[in-house]
């Protein structure tokens, strides 16, 4: 059958091939330990679901607005007013099926042929096929030798009179990268300047540790607030990935175009999902805490272990749950992320996601979203392997 050219370069998400491919090896009763879970390994909280299972059984299973219900809506701008310090109105939301859906139909709404978008690499995998199916193009800045962190210096050089949008990622996934107030302020000054969209994606910024401080763009002045699309979402803060919401937060007129899309491909997101989200922004966040926690002494952990390993080499991460570490040691004996993943899937049994995804070929990722116990297993078995 004839596909479109569209379909047929779209790459298929790496690290839910990993995911698919583990669990096809458990299936046949392999014992693979997975390092590439992209969720949370918790529940969703137990006053979440009650309100989900109470809109069901209230009758809340026909369709809502397109863009989600209003009273969701004042609930993301409560979230963001008191996390965030910023004063936002329904209008300037809409509510997509995840985070990933919402950045989909931000990028397709902002984006056309000819635009250049500024994507710091390692990269979360979906941005640069969402960006190409707009048909925009990825302008790629290699952080790698820069502590994984984008620096405006790099992001003046990248800017040409075709940049209409930059990517911010922080906490970022592959890398866990933190940015910083002075360096954002930086960035964003080169962004009002050149009139450049800043698509900050936010979805882990509840998973920071080390008492480093989350700071998001738009707080620095009105002016950089008007170019800011927050994305943010409950999939990672709390346990909810298979509920699938997420939203986008920015400039109204955006938003109804966005909305206008949404309305001709997938409507509203799921209806009871929506109840539960209200229960997830609105309820008691001291269970976000407590897992945050127990991300970090798990943090803490697979750190210790991979820098025990004779090269690879790591920066920390100060946020989400991913360590992104450099296989420049293993170079000579591998030639790519993706030979070493294939050598530690069959010596080792255990799964990571090669690094190529993310755009770069030296680095691997490996999640932290597990037990303390497979944690020191799964290195303990890489040690070994890489040993023999
Ligand atoms: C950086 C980043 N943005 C967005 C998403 C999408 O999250 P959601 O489950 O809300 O679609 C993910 C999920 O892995 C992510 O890592």
């Amino acid at each position: 059958m004839k596909l479109s050219t569209l379909v047929t370069n779209i790459p298929a998400s790496p690290t839910l091939t990993i995911t698919a491919k583990v669990q096809e090896l458990k299936s046949q009763g392999q014992d693979i330990i997975g390092f590439g879970a992209g969720e949370p390994d918790f529940d969703t909280p137990d006053h979440i679901k009650e309100a989900a299972i109470e809109a069901l059984n209230k009758g809340k299973t026909k369709y809502t607005p397109v863009g989600g219900t209003v009273a969701l809506k004042e609930a993301v701008c409560e979230r963001i007013r008191t996390d965030y310090a910023l004063s936002y109105k329904p209008e300037n939301v809409i509510i997509s099926c995840g985070a990933k859906h919402s950045l989909y139909n931000l990028f397709l709404t902002l984006f056309e042929q000819g635009d250049e978008v500024i994507c710091p690499a390692p990269y979360w995998v979906s941005y640069p096929p969402m960006i190409e199916i707009a048909g925009g193009t990825p302008v790629f800045i290699d952080t790698t030798k820069t502590g994984m962190k984008l620096l405006a210096d790099q992001v003046e050089a990248a800017i040409s009179n075709k940049t209409r949008g930059i990517i911010i990622n922080s906490p970022s996934n592959p890398t866990g990268m933190l940015f910083d107030r002075q360096e954002l302020e930086a960035i964003a000054e080169l962004c009002v300047k050149h009139d450049i969209q800043i698509i900050s994606d936010d979805i882990y910024q509840k998973l920071i540790y080390d008492e480093a401080e989350f700071f998001n763009v738009a707080t620095i002045s009105p002016e950089v607030a008007e170019k800011t699309f927050i994305i943010q979402g409950v999939s990672k803060t709390y346990a909810m990935t298979g509920w699938r919401i997420g939203y986008c937060i920015g400039n109204p007129d955006v938003i109804k175009a966005m909305t206008r899309l949404q309305s001709q491909s997938t409507s509203n997101p799921t209806t009871f999902s929506q109840e539960g989200t209200i229960a997830a922004l609105m309820g008691d966040q001291s269970l976000v805490e407590e897992r945050r926690g127990i991300f970090e002494k798990r943090r803490n952990l697979i750190v210790d272990k991979i820098n025990d390993i004779p090269g690879f080499e790591l920066i920390t991460p100060q946020g989400a749950f991913y360590t992104f570490p450099s296989i420049q040691g293993h170079m000579d004996r591998f030639g790519s992320a993706s030979r070493l993943a294939e050598f530690l899937l069959e010596n080792a049994h255990v799964a990571v996601v090669p690094g190529e995804g993310f755009g770069s070929k030296t680095h691997f990722r490996l999640s932290f979203a597990m037990s303390e116990k497979a944690i020191v297993e799964g290195l303990d078995r890489i040690k070994q392997a890489l040993n023999t």
